[in-house]
């Protein structure tokens, strides 16, 4: 806990290390009441800071407990350094100098999941951001990259599995039934990277041959009772291995890869060099436990771990300010490698729905930064939604810009250039332009500005002339510390729809030939015109194709525009756009007449359209999915001036019972024909398996919502028979979002009876339930919290259950009498003293308190001030609270 207010820490005082660590020695003694550490560190002066006198020495260190401290073999006594709650200094007298130090740590007590932690009955670590100062005093700052070499020491038969990173070197035994590894690490890296396991642990093996022909051995460590779960991470991981080759050209680089999966994670994965640590939801999935959500899941984040081996480790970041030099590009690798392993359009959908329900909320609120913050008080409050999804956008902006060939091109000169470096965004920028020889000055304001920028676009036909002119406006609100912003490069793909629906040559004034049907304009100006020659008649535009950048569009399309463009658009991701726009369109005027106390007439254009969508034989099942979701409550309040969450609610469930009723007879048969092929076929983890699937899971969803006997009894058959995750899952969801009380009651029963002993199941029991938005949610949330398998110290269980409530529950987490409100700043005051980085993550919801009404503002603003009044707060919650407050 913090002592005095957090200060702010700004990337304009960043300064190089006065001193860098050549090799680090660590023992570790690991024990069950508390762990000791020795840490030898050979050390020299900065020869980038040379000159005069030398500067003191002065470590990172939190909750240790110095047991002795020695320099270059003499031990120090207490006045030769001082020492406070977060550092040690002291004065080297040479320019090279060896410290040895020991302090012992407590593990076993440590909730907050950062440096060394237990989680069940094994050790691990966690180091990023700044938890390896949490282990052993150090410089705790990711340019200083050392040479690690590991020794762990536990009792035998407890912990029989010792890794840490690189390449095992000696173990053997030791006295009084303990034994002892030694691992060296031939990498230099940041201490953020360190990493070390000790437990029992079973693996599963595999290898892969490098395209330089070297055998990489291949392990991903678990409890015994989950070795039947980790094929499916295998495969992945060795898809990655391969894609990476092939799309980057970058090798692995040890001969050995480990991924260990523990339950008790702050997030979802750690990219440890060749040490990877995993959140077990994103390793374990086979088909009777995991959703295919799940394995797509475990697939993308396997691979983005895989990809940071490059895209982090070799090259690393300056400081924490260049936090999505790694995690934009590494985001922007996993969606290509998702997109190319499973359906490239329907991954775009999912990851571009997600941006703009989150990312732009985030960018609307009081925690709003840019990709490259350039001050913050808590580094792990900037893992955020910003840093990752936003950049992830930005470098599909360059790639977009550049074209795939000099995008490559950059790429492999910024790995070859900066290779065992840690370095800064525009390192990476610079990279791009020496590479493709263009000028990204301008585009760079894509990493200062915060906010998201609007594009308005208007058109002007001259039948006269065959001229279509199209006009682009950008503006950006003001956000915390930006009032004015400066024009965005804004690359806009698009192509003119003629009245068959084909895409017209494009052929831009001044140019003597067309250039293709579909091309990237690049916007740079407030405002821009750009006409297009040689129009016989008056096109249809579709517009930021691909959603080419993160922005909010808007042009005036009529609702049979939108429709035409749902049937006839060339580019996939925007007929979904397109229908997207129309039930947005629809469900607004619904909002409207709910406000108003009117009775609620549906568009049945709405209806007509998907109609369409469900008897196209030709589309892609995926995509008919994908078209039948109406966009969700959080996107409908994203795009609200004021957010209405009984009005959003009320339109879109009666939207979804018009659609359940009109469409009946399609979903009917849809239905039935997927839920035979998934009878008579054993799962597969595949696209077109998934595409079936979601499908068959969306029907269902309508069809239940119209009452029928034979629907309700071909979901209980569903739920009861069937062999895998996704349909019971599908089906016990719906099931409790019904009526059917006892139906309800008996599904949930059996399913918790039996899968009670697998956590990352009843976390999905947990999130259906907290997520359902039937009268007196909360007191289920609340009963559930006292559930045996329910705990507040596993931050799954937290997120499943209070997350779910909170973020996928807005009439229930809304309700007028604040109670909602009061029971997440319970929560996380709670969990401020426990686990502050999830504790700060939960209070997301609350931080978004302007998008509603006066009398929600008041009571959102009443529990952030009594969190704040709450007694000593984690410098991460209070930067959130306090942010938010000001
Ligand atoms: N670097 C990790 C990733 O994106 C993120 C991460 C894992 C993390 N655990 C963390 C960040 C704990 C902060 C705190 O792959
Ligand atoms: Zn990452």
């Amino acid at each position: 806990m913090r002592t005095e207010q957090p200060k702010m820490i700004y990337l304009k005082d960043y300064q190089a290390p006065d001193y860098l660590i050549d090799e680090t020695h660590l023992t570790f003694e690991l024990f069950e009441d508390h762990s000791l550490v020795h840490a030898q560190l050979v050390m020299r002066r900065n020869p980038a800071c040379a000159g005069g006198e030398l500067p003191p020495l002065i470590l990172d260190g939190q909750q240790l407990e110095l047991l002795s401290l020695s320099l270059d073999g003499e031990e120090l006594s207490e006045t030769d350094y001082q020492l406070d709650d977060s550092h040690l200094r002291l004065q080297p007298k040479a320019e090279r100098f060896v410290i040895d130090s020991s302090v012992r740590i407590h593990p076993e007590s440590n909730t907050a999941l950062e440096g060394l932690y237990k989680s069940g009955g094994m050790f691990c670590t966690q180091c990023e951001a700044e938890g390896f100062r949490k282990i052993t005093y150090y410089l705790d700052r990711p340019d200083v990259m050392s040479k690690f070499t590991t020794t762990v020491s536990a009792e035998q038969h407890r912990y029989p599995v010792l890794l840490s990173n690189g390449n095992p070197v000696a173990s053997g035994p030791e006295e009084g039934g303990r034994h002892w590894a030694t691992w060296e690490d031939p990498f230099k890296k940041p201490a953020y990277l360190f990493a070390l396991v000790a437990g029992d642990l079973w693996c599963v093996e595999d290898s892969f041959t490098t395209m330089s022909r070297r055998e990489v051995a291949l392990r991903i460590y678990v409890e015994p009772e989950n070795i039947d779960k980790c094929q499916h991470a295998m495969d992945s991981l060795k898809k990655s291995m391969k894609w990476d080759e092939e799309v980057y050209g970058r090798e692995y680089d040890l001969d050995i890869f480990m991924i260990v999966a523990v339950n008790d994670f702050n997030m979802g994965a750690m990219e440890n060099k060749g040490l990877n640590i995993f959140n077990s939801s994103c390793v374990l999935a086979r088909a009777e436990t995991a959703t295919d959500a799940a394995h797509q899941r475990v697939e993308a984040v396997v691979a983005h771990e895989y990809f940071h081996n490059w895209s982090g480790n070799r090259v690393t970041c300056r400081d924490w300010f260049q936090l999505s030099l790694k995690e934009g590009f590494t985001v922007f690798r996993d969606a290509e490698f998702s997109a190319d392993m499973n359906s490239r359009t329907v991954k775009r959908i999912e990851d571009v729905a997600y941006l703009r329900t989150h990312q732009f909320a985030e960018d609307a609120g009081p925690m709003a930064h840019p990709v490259r913050p350039d001050a913050y008080m808590e580094i792990s409050n900037f893992y955020t939604l910003t840093v990752y999804e936003k950049g992830s956008e930005v470098l599909r902006m360059i790639h977009c810009l550049l074209g795939a060939e000099a995008f490559r091109q950059g790429s492999d000169l910024y790995f070859a250039r900066h290779d065992g470096q840690a370095v800064t965004c525009d390192d990476f920028i610079q990279a791009m332009e020496d590479a493709s020889g263009q000028d990204l000055s301008q585009f760079k304001r894509w990493y200062t500005q915060a906010g998201t920028p609007r594009l308005a676009v208007s058109e002007v036909y001259d039948a006269q002339a065959k001229t279509y002119s199209l006009t682009f406006r950008q503006s950006c609100p003001a956000t915390p510390g930006q009032s004015e912003k400066q024009p965005f490069v804004i690359p806009v793909a698009l192509g003119l729809l003629d009245a068959a629906g084909n895409d017209l040559p494009l052929r831009l004034a001044g140019e003597s030939a067309a250039v293709g049907t579909s091309r990237v304009l690049s916007v740079t100006e407030a405002e821009q015109r750009f006409v297009f020659e040689g129009i016989e008649a008056k096109p249809l535009p579709s517009l930021l194709r691909g959603f080419s950048a993160p922005v909010k569009l808007s042009f005036p399309y009529s609702r049979d525009q939108l429709m035409f463009l749902m049937q006839h658009d060339s580019d996939g991701f925007n007929r979904w756009e397109a229908g997207q726009q129309l039930a947005v369109q629809v469900l607004q005027e619904l909002i409207g007449q709910q406000q108003r106390g009117e009775a609620l007439v549906m568009d049945p254009r709405l209806t007509g359209a998907l109609r369409s969508v469900l008897e196209d034989e030709q589309l892609d099942q995926a995509m008919v999915a994908e078209m039948l979701s109406l966009p969700g409550e959080g996107y409908l309040t994203e795009i609200s001036e004021v957010a209405d969450v009984e009005a959003i609610h009320a339109a879109r469930e009666f939207a979804r019972r018009q659609l359940a009723e009109a469409l009946f007879e399609p979903l009917w048969q849809r239905y039935q024909a997927n839920r035979e092929a998934s009878r008579n076929s054993a799962y597969v983890a595949e696209a077109a398996h998934f595409a079936r699937r979601s499908l068959q899971n969306i029907a269902l969803s309508y069809l239940m919502l119209d009452g029928k006997a034979e629907v309700l009894a071909a979901c209980l058959e569903q739920f009861e028979v069937c062999d895998n995750m996704t349909e019971r899952l599908a089906a016990l969801a719906v099931l409790v979002n019904s009526p059917y009380e006892e139906e309800k009651a008996k599904a949930l029963a059996s399913f918790a009876e039996f899968f009670k002993d697998n956590p990352l199941v009843m976390d999905q029991w947990f999130s259906v339930q907290a997520a359902c938005s039937l009268p007196g949610a909360l007191q289920r949330v609340q009963q559930l919290m006292q559930h045996p398998t329910f705990t507040l110290k596993n931050p799954n269980k937290v997120r499943a259950l209070i997350g779910a409530f909170a973020g996928q529950n807005p009439v229930g987490f809304h309700q007028a009498d604040g109670s909602g409100y009061r029971f997440l700043a319970d929560q996380v005051i709670t969990l401020n003293a426990l686990n502050p980085q999830i504790a700060a993550r939960l209070l997301a919801p609350l931080t978004r308190w302007r998008k509603y009404d006066s009398a929600r503002q008041g009571l959102m603003r009443a529990e952030l001030e009594r969190i704040l009044a709450s007694g000593e707060l984690s410098s991460d919650v209070f930067e959130v609270v306090s942010k938010s407050l000001a």
